[in-house]
């Protein structure tokens, strides 16, 4: 079986880029073995902290965000970086090539009931010039590369460069990420959904008469029943799509006016894009793909539907659009 090393070189990825990628990787091996000790390791639980989000911190979004950030630090590659739990763009070497975009927790709501988390990132080129928040708002097109590792039974590490998706899982005999799944395909075709039910009343009109479509199982007009899958933590979401096919939603809600959205662009929503796309899949917000976004804020918003590609058409054909 191939290494993370022996594959990045294989596919002729870009040097810097690579050890980006490697860097990127080793410190997963870190947050993983956190994440294991659990309560040996003192890690859960909840700070007093609130995040520029408004979400209480969990003592492990912390843990994860400084560990990354420090690898990030000593990497050299990094001009700058962006995180769920930063509130501003962090600058870090003038000559570094890329920055980083990364949710250092994914599912942290999760973590004391000892289920799915995970990591999610994504490398933009850093333009050149003084470095501001400007200098992240590029299109998810824009990215080199993204991924995430998900801290489930096995370790795993799921990455595009642009090149396809592959799957690596983690060894852990040897604390090496071996390749276990080349050119990820999400199957066209799919009888399942993952959405949270419980905010169905806020949805707008188009995804509550999708959602009821669906539940209408044999007897509605997609003529098939339909399956229910929400695990909480996009990662773990959107690799059961990556690994099964299925359609993944986090819809706009009107539950509180000033957040009409959940997700989040630059560091949620944008590498679970590319890396869809790179399977085959589709991923948009209900109006526009998720990778053509002009990125207005690094924290900005948005809605997600994801997944299998007629499945996503099917849900877009809700929305007054023709694809
Ligand atoms: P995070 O833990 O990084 O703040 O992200 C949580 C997100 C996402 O992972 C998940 O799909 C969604 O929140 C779950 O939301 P609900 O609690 O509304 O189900
Ligand atoms: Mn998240
Ligand atoms: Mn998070
Ligand atoms: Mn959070």
């Amino acid at each position: 079986m191939q290494t993370l090393a022996q594959n990045l070189t294989s596919q002729a990825v870009d040097a810097s880029l690579s050890q980006l990628i490697l860097t990127l990787a080793d410190t997963s091996k870190a947050i993983s073995q956190a994440v294991r000790h659990g309560a040996l390791a003192g890690v859960l639980g909840a700070t007093e902290q609130e995040n520029v989000q408004g979400e209480t911190q969990k003592k492990l979004d912390i843990i994860t965000n400084e560990m990354l950030k420090d690898a990030l630090k000593a990497d050299g590659t990094v001009r700058g970086l962006a995180s769920e739990e930063e509130d501003h763009v962090v600058e870090v070497s003038e000559t570094g090539q890329y920055l980083v975009c990364f949710d250092p927790l994914d599912g942290s709501s999760n973590i004391d009931i000892n289920s799915l988390v995970g990591t999610i990132f994504s490398v933009l080129p850093a333009p050149t010039g003084e470095l501001s928040e400007a200098s992240f708002l590029q299109q998810g097109r824009a990215q080199l590369a993204a991924g995430y590792v998900l801290y489930g039974p096995s370790t795993m590490l799921a990455l595009t460069t642009g090149r396809g998706v592959q799957m690596f899982t983690l060894n852990p005999e040897t604390n090496e990420y071996l390749l276990t799944q080349d050119a990820v395909s999400i199957s066209k075709d799919t009888a399942e959904f993952a959405i949270n039910m419980s905010n169905q009343r806020f949805w707008e009109a188009p995804m509550q008469t999708y959602i009821a479509d669906l539940l209408l199982g044999k007897i509605g007009p997609r003529e098939k029943s339909f399956n229910m899958r929400w695990i909480a933590a996009m990662v773990g979401d959107v690799h059961r799509v990556l690994s099964r096919g299925g359609l993944f939603t986090y819809p706009a809600d009107n539950k509180d006016p000033n957040k009409p959205f959940k997700l989040r662009l630059m560091y949620e929503a944008n590498p679970m894009a590319l890396l869809v796309e790179q399977a085959g899949g589709k991923a948009s917000t209900g109006y526009e793909n998720i990778l053509d976004i002009q990125p207005e804020q690094i924290h900005q918003r948005v809605a997600v539907i994801l997944g299998s590609a007629n499945e996503v058409d099917a849900c877009l054909s809700y929305h007054g659009l023709d694809y």
